[in-house]
């Protein structure tokens, strides 16, 4: 081949490629393959993994007594490698072993270090891999040959005062330069060099920061010209969600430079974002593979894509954030005010990432999740800001952002999707200017709850096409998926459900040993003077009796719950019931009352309608605070949309309907919906509830309802009940003369019960398999009504792998009888028991007859594990 037509390809080789010695014979054989196709190759490789962070610890703790440990350590984990791969370490490193035992020998005598110490110690890393992987390949019949990355890459001069980003985080012009081809072609036909590393214009090694090894092989390219740069990784490309969060994200097949730009910027791990630039420059096409599996086609990052509309292709967090608000009452208008916050920014060093403006607040985020910013520099800089406003620092956010080009012309089609941050405090919202990502900062215990339930709706339904690839679990089912470890009270008695199963069709089972247990945690909120239980979540008897038992009281919503309650604890005491109905009729009322009940009135129609029922009765008054909150838009009770509650500019009304009838409120109540995750509702709604109670004198107690959310999904995070305990002793502390009230149903029981069902036939449907199963919407409607999530599992099974992406479907003719969607179980079988998790709330109650399927049975287990 002529030296002018010569096409050159870059291989890149991450450090956990590198790091595993099964992964080299795929080195030598990727190579071989570019060689086969006629190209000249160019390997770039990173250091093995863990080496960087062990020199990193060695650099920060240059005083320790085990720094020689240490240093061994390093020498023996390539040793190691090594020998694995036919190959003497000691040989072939003997000069690099001896510079590093020398530069720390420097270090420990000094006691310092100095960043151009720092940039030769840390670039060992990379120079070491590369002569033991150059080694490798001619031991292997590979024509290789070792080159110095740091003879062709020359840093960019900057200023003195950056002289720590100078040597540690460098940049390099990197333009097409036809020397290199030369110098490299005649060295071997396979180069082998390092990533990472380069040198300034005094011949001094500099480093081009963490992650640095993308963009050395990017530069390489430029310089040669590349035909292409392959990056080949721990992963099969780029995906439409981290995997670990959402296993059903999606591999992405073709991205433009902006998109995975954005990606990696995002907070997608797979590239480093500073990348992609020079290729895009020289519009050099970039693929992203699995170095463990090569045969996974993944992603091509080029200037080409057939895009057919515009769309979301990614959603990316990136955590560890921190938000500088800025209350600007009075400066906003003020010429130069932006300007002076911004020197401040300047001057403490800290650059700034996402920002978003109003009238009276700048908010800004800094990106600390690299630990460049310390406390002690966020206190610094808060204390100047406070020169010019009022300032917060929130911690520990996370952005949350939706990637894809032309995203403003997706934005109708999002706004249902949106309602994923109904329930959530969004402490920033940014659309970038670029107009390829809409981003959301928020709490971090949220962000992979909202990553699965954003990926669900958005991305997960797109059939594959030239964007969407395989899922995550598609690729790796059979071999990585191992039954997930799982420790709830169901997996220790599993033997005994599946016994009790036997000849059901579908039976509900509590345990109510779970049932004390929540409740035992909900008695320990310590701010919380009368808990009551929602006894619509689940009216069992036995469940009933336990919580009697356990001094729990109990809130009803009809007659017919308060007679069931009656019937099962005959000689409870009807002051220890709440009566809290909704557009009842006039005998409802007139009837719990004359039952000594304590009646919750929710709309003033009541009051006005039928002033003798409640004439000289002393209320409890039910207020709308103006937000509703929930898993679902059916069950937020809060709000212009919703029916409940007396909204708050009725209170003047309120206050004289009462008077005129001579009725006393003695408590206020509010529900501002189910299944809540943020404990900041209820700080919120007793705030609201508080003020409004000043206005209404003979007002005891304050009612915050229930409503607390639990984890639905493993690996969700538990509901925060000492956050919640915090954040309502603030509320006594500023009104100390309220008792408060919570009445939840959900947390008391959903985690208690278990619908157990039996596998009836298996289906496969296109791309599509499903799994019937006896139970349907007529036992369960929750996945139906709301798109509920309720884990199952094959109990039969529990410890087989999980190995097929299935549809779990229940008997009823209707599409909507689903129980489940892309849940991965294994293989299952006719007769297969099928446990489907968290149905103690709101599962049996909500059980109906539809199709004539009948009743389904319902077993306790008592607290010491015996059938009840
Ligand atoms: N208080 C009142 C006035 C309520 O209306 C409710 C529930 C609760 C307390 C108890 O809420 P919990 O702590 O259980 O979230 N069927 C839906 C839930 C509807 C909740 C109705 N009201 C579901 O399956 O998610």
């Amino acid at each position: 081949m002529s030296a002018e037509n010569e096409s050159w390809v870059v291989l890149k080789f991450g450090g956990s490629s590198v790091a595993n010695a099964d992964n080299w014979p795929t080195i030598a054989s990727l190579c071989a393959k570019r060689q086969e196709d006629g190209h000249r190759v160019i390997v770039v490789c990173s250091a093995l993994g863990g080496v960087s962070d062990a020199l990193q610890d060695l650099l920060d703790n240059p005083l320790s007594d085990d720094g020689a440990a240490r240093l061994a350590t390093i020498a023996e984990q390539h040793r190691l490698i090594a020998k694995a791969v036919g190959i003497d370490a000691d040989s072939i490193l003997e000069a690099s072993f001896a510079e590093l035992e020398q530069l720390v020998a420097g270090i420990q005598l000094i006691g310092e270090v100095s960043v151009k110490v720092r940039a030769r110690v840390m670039a060992l890393g990379e120079l070491m891999s590369t002569r033991l992987i150059a080694a490798y390949l001619a031991n292997s019949g590979t024509d290789a040959g070792w080159f110095d990355a740091r003879d062709a890459l020359r840093s960019e001069d900057v200023e003195d005062r950056r002289q720590r980003r100078a040597f540690l985080a460098a940049t390099c012009d990197a333009q097409p330069d036809s020397t290199l081809s030369a110098r490299l072609r005649n060295l071997a036909a396979v180069v082998v060099t390092q990533g990472f590393i380069a040198r300034n214009s005094e011949g001094e090694t500099v480093l081009l920061g963490r992650g640095g090894s993308d963009t050395s092989a990017s530069y390489f390219a430029s310089m040669l010209t590349a035909e292409r740069l392959e990056i080949w990784t721990d992963v099969p490309g780029m995906f439409s969600a981290d995997p670990r969060i959402e296993p059903s994200a999606r591999l992405l097949i073709a991205l433009h430079y902006d998109e995975a730009q954005e990606l990696a910027s995002a907070g997608s791990r797979v590239l480093h974002p500073r990348c992609l630039s020079p290729l895009r420059r020289a519009q050099i096409p970039l693929y992203v593979g699995s170095t463990a599996h090569p045969e996974i086609t993944g992603t091509m990052v080029s200037a080409h894509i057939d895009e057919v509309e515009p769309r979301v292709k990614g959603i990316c967090i990136r955590q560890g954030l921190v938000l500088i608000s800025m209350d600007t009452v009075g400066m906003w208008q003020q010429v130069g005010f932006l300007a002076r916050v911004f020197a401040v920014f300047d001057r403490h060093h800290i650059s700034v990432d996402l920002v978003s403006t109003s009238e009276t607040n700048v908010t800004v985020s800094i990106d600390s999740a690299a630990g460049e910013v310390s406390d002690e520099q966020l206190n610094e800089l808060a204390d100047d800001l406070r020169a010019l406003c009022r300032v917060r620092v929130i911690h520990n956010c996370t952005a949350l952002s939706l990637v894809g080009r032309k995203i403003r012309t997706i934005l109708s089609r999002l706004a249902p999707v949106l309602e994923v941050f109904e329930e959530e405090k969004v402490h920033l919202m940014s659309q970038a200017a670029n107009d390829l990502n809409l981003t959301f900062v928020i709490d971090e215990q949220q962000s992979t709850r909202l990553v699965r339930k954003l990926h669900a709706s958005i991305i997960r339904k797109s059939g594959q096409n030239s964007v969407f690839g395989p899922r995550w679990e598609e690729l790796f089912t059979s071999s990585e998926k191992t039954a997930t470890p799982r420790c709830s009270w169901w997996t220790q008695k599993r033997e005994q459900l599946i016994e009790l199963s036997r000849d059901k069709n579908a039976v509900y089972v509590y345990d109510l040993a779970s049932v004390v247990s929540a409740t035992d945690e909900l008695k320990a909120i310590s701010n919380i003077g009368r808990l009551l239980y929602a006894m619509k979540a689940n009216d069992n008897a036995e469940i009933l009796k336990t919580l009697v038992a356990e001094g729990v009281d109990f809130e009803c919503v009809s007659p017919g719950e308060v007679r069931h309650l009656l019937d099962v604890i005959p000689d409870l005491d009807t002051s220890r019931i709440l009566f809290t109905p909704n557009f009842a009729p006039r005998d409802e009322y007139a009837w719990a009352l004359q039952k000594g009940l304590q009646v919750t009135v929710d709309n003033l129609y009541a009051l006005e309608a039928w002033p003798d029922v409640f004439r000289d009765q002393s209320i409890f008054v039910r207020l709308d605070p103006g937000q509703g909150r929930g898993h679902h838009e059916h069950v937020r009770t809060a709000g212009i949309h919703s029916k409940f509650g007396v909204p708050l500019f009725e209170i003047d009304e309120l206050i004289d309907r009462t008077e005129a009838i001579n009725a006393t409120v003695i408590g206020i109540h509010a529900h501002t919906g189910s299944g809540v995750h943020d404990p900041e509702n209820w700080r919120q709604v007793a705030t609201t509830l508080a003020t409004v109670a000043d206005r209404l004198p003979s007002v005891r107690c304050i009612d915050l309802g229930g409503g607390i959310g639990i984890p639905e999904k493993p690996g969700d995070k538990a509901f925060d009940l000492g956050e919640l305990d915090r954040s309502l002793a603030e509320v006594r502390a500023a009104f100390p003369q309220y008792e408060l009230w919570l009445e939840p149903g959900r947390y008391f029981v959903a985690r208690a019960g278990v619908l157990l069902t039996r596998v009836t036939q298996m289906k496969g449907k296109g791309d599509m398999r499903y799994i019937g199963v006896g139970a349907g919407m007529n036992t369960l409607i929750r996945p139906a009504l709301y798109g509920a999530y309720h884990e199952i599992v094959n109990l039969s099974r529990l410890d087989e792998q999980a190995t097929e992406s299935v549809t779990v479907v229940g008997p009823i003719c209707e599409t909507g009888d689903r129980l489940g969607s892309d849940r991965l179980m294994p293989p299952s079988e006719e007769g297969d028991v099928v446990l489907i998790a968290n149905t103690g709330a709101y599962g049996y109650v909500m059980k109906s007859d539809y199709n004539r399927r009948g009743d389904v049975p319902e077993v306790c287990l008592g607290v010491n594990g015996e059938r009840q």
